[in-house]
């Protein structure tokens, strides 16, 4: 039998399938086997509550969703007094994703978080403070936040970034440099759509995040430039539905994934992934996650 377990920068996981932040909740935990995944990060919390942003907030695309919801939470006391507990109780790793408007909130939200596998740092929401630009748009605004967390923590810090920046590579290399233990490579694309009756945008903040099927060769490249240029661990997200996109990931080098929105079409497709990569590694006498990712023939290049 394959092992599928993943260990990296002091991060344990049974299996290197994860769900992504954002696309569950609590109340649906009963169309989800959570004890067989090897990770949950749960959605991007702040310091205090936020509303998000007025519906809609999510509509088909071709091939893939597109979200507008604005990072509703209930802000970071209603997560350790009502959330955690009960994803302690799931029986699996728990991650949580944090963003803020500033630096100095970030590192605030940060050393109020313990008793979690890990931390993710959502660099995709806009520097409220320094006029609205991305965090992670800038290398060195994303060493800022990055160093903010670091050192107010001990836990694993893993940055995930934003496709929407200009040079993401660099901004790898600068979230390394600035201790982050590993790299979630990526958060959505931004994009629009239009109402043909009212010819106005569906959004009332006019853009939303991409993400599904449409997006996966475009983060799929982005991880593929990220595991090559950073010495650190990389996790795909970015239209994972099944094994064979699965594959596609761990054959440029990520070490753990991220599942997403294939869930609103298949609540069982993380567990249906781990399944398929089990027998693929048995098939093909593949002893450990290791021995079978970064297997990308870059003579075919
Ligand atoms: C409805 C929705 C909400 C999301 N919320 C968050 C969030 O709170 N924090 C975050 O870092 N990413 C969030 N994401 C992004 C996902 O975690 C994931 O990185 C992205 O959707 C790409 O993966 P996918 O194509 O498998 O969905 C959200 C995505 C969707 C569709």
């Amino acid at each position: 039998m394959a092992d599928l377990s993943v260990s990296f920068t002091g991060i344990e996981l049974k299996n290197p399938v994860m769900l992504a932040s954002g696309v569950w909740d609590l109340p649906y935990t009963e169309l989800i086997d959570f004890e067989k995944l090897g990770g949950i990060v749960y959605k991007s919390i702040s310091l205090s509550s936020r509303e998000g942003n007025p519906p809609p907030r999510l509509t088909e695309i071709p091939c893939g969703v597109i979200n507008s919801i604005g990072l509703a939470n209930k802000g970071i006391e209603n997560f350790n007094k009502e959330i955690l507990p009960q994803l302690k109780d799931l029986g699996t790793e728990v991650f949580v994703s944090i963003f803020g408007e500033s630096i100095e909130e970030f590192a605030e939200l940060t050393s109020r978080i313990t008793d979690v596998s890990g931390i993710e740092v959502n660099i995709s929401c806009p520097n409220v403070k320094e006029g609205g630009l991305l965090f992670g748009a800038d290398p060195d605004i994303a060493y800022n936040v990055t160093k903010a967390v670091c050192s107010n923590t001990d836990l694993p810090v893993i940055v995930k970034l934003t496709p929407e920046a200009v040079d993401i590579v660099k901004v790898a290399l600068s979230v390394k440099e600035a201790g982050a233990s590993a790299i979630t490579a990526s958060n959505t694309f931004q994009g629009l759509v239009i109402d043909i009756e009212t010819h106005k945008p569906i959004f009332r903040r006019i853009t939303g995040g991409v993400s599904g099927p449409a997006i996966r060769p475009l983060s799929l490249y982005k991880a593929y430039q990220i595991t090559r240029a950073v010495d650190i661990p990389v996790i795909g997200s970015g239209g994972i539905t099944d094994w064979m996109d699965a594959l596609e990931y761990f054959f440029v080098g990520v070490s753990a994934i991220e599942v997403g929105s294939a869930i609103f079409n298949n609540p069982l497709a993380p567990i249906e992934i781990i399944d398929n990569i089990n027998r693929y590694m048995d098939e093909n006498e593949y002893k450990n996650i290791l021995e079978m990712k970064g297997e990308v023939n870059e003579e075919r290049c």
